[in-house]
């Protein structure tokens, strides 16, 4: 045990891991208590009835592939959210210890962080620096009790990056004291690095990604902990054996090939060609206040009466995010969409 897990709850440290029914698919299963019989319909090739293989091979390989890292760092979850309570579950004392964040941010991190009792502490993000991470700051609140630093890069919803070397010296500051966590939703949108080739280096260091954004499959629910194999080795101790449907893995899996990373790049290039379009149109036009450099697949745009903003848009069958916040008082979020979507959107309100 490395002072990385010295970090975990004493009880997951010590809890012995549910044994779920064997995998042998060469047997015929008559250990799990399944129907032996496919329902009329079932679209799977593995049968709905049986239970899915726990962390599919399939997806731990295919997802390792995708980082480039090992495939011994990779936990699949449904979706970065699972991830996010797995690792509250796993290393917060529920009354004691503590998460920072830094917001305006991902709202899942406070959330999940005080459905496990865990003490969230906030260290804002520097407004006036274009929502710069305040290095400084959040060390100045690490104590005994902080566990997790979560880090949103690029982040929802400020859109901006923060730079690999930033994020790598913040974790070397955080050694023998807390564990960053760096949430990399929406990187493959951004021009900065990935950090999980850096995890191999730096044991407290954990990376989140999901096929949510760029990928396109939300609807999958499929996402990744990147992390040192002794965190991973706890967190499949947490997450449910047999969290990742079998529809999910036949799906998933075979996107995660070189054709279907290629159609993602693709897709990629495109919508990044009509945030710079859509930031462009809508930079002209009036009662337009700001619109934040964007490192991902959505602008966050200040507007002078942005209840006017969410009606016009509505009115054209939109819907865009209202993130005010005492920080961003008048600003709406917008994902960029198709080029039709965002013609809609840009009439909408010109
Ligand atoms: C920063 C960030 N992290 C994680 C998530 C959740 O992603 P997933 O669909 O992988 O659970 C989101 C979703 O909007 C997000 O914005």
């Amino acid at each position: 045990m490395s002072w990385v897990t010295d970090l975990a709850r004493a009880d997951i440290r010590a809890l012995k891991a549910y044994e779920h029914a064997a995998w042998e698919p060469q047997l015929t299963r008559m250990h799990a208590n399944e129907l032996p019989w496919r329902v009329a319909g079932d679209p799977s090739s593995a049968g709905l009835n049986r239970y899915p293989e726990p962390q599919p091979p399939p997806l731990v390989q295919g997802l390792a592939r995708l980082y480039g890292v090992d495939p011994g760092i990779v936990l699949v979850g449904r979706g970065s959210d699972e991830a996010i309570d797995v690792l509250m579950r796993i290393f917060c004392r529920a009354g004691q210890d503590k998460v920072i964040i830094s917001p305006p941010t991902f709202g899942m991190y406070g959330v999940a962080a005080r459905i496990q009792g865990a003490q969230v502490v906030t260290v804002p993000l520097l407004a006036e620096r274009g929502f710069a991470l305040d290095v400084p700051g959040i060390l100045g609140q690490v104590d005994e009790f902080t566990r997790l630093v979560f880090v949103c890069s690029p982040n929802n919803p400020t859109g901006n990056a923060v730079p690999r070397e930033v994020l790598l010296d913040l974790a070397r500051h955080l050694e023998g004291r807390a564990l960053l966590v760096v949430d990399e939703a929406y990187v493959e949108f951004s021009g900065v690095p990935s950090v999980a080739g850096d995890i191999a280096a730096l044991p407290n260091l954990l990376v989140l990604r999901t096929l949510s954004k760029s990928h396109g499959l939300a609807g999958a629910r499929c996402g990744a902990l990147l992390a040192a194999p002794e965190i991973i080795a706890l967190a499949r101790k947490v997450i449910p054996p047999y969290a990742i449907a079998e529809l999910t893995v036949e799906v998933v899996a075979p996107l995660l090939e070189p054709v279907g990373i290629a159609a993602m790049n693709a897709r990629i290039a495109e919508l990044l060609s009509e945030r710079k379009r859509v930031a462009q149109q809508l930079a002209g036009m009036p009662g337009v206040e700001r619109i934040w450099p964007s490192d991902a697949n959505f602008l966050l745009v200040e507007f002078s009466d942005p209840d006017e903003v969410l009606r016009r848009v509505r009115g054209a069958g939109l819907i865009i995010r209202d993130v005010r916040q005492p920080v961003l008082p008048r600003a709406l979020r917008i994902s960029v969409g198709t080029p039709a979507q965002n013609d809609t959107l840009l009439r909408s309100l010109a």
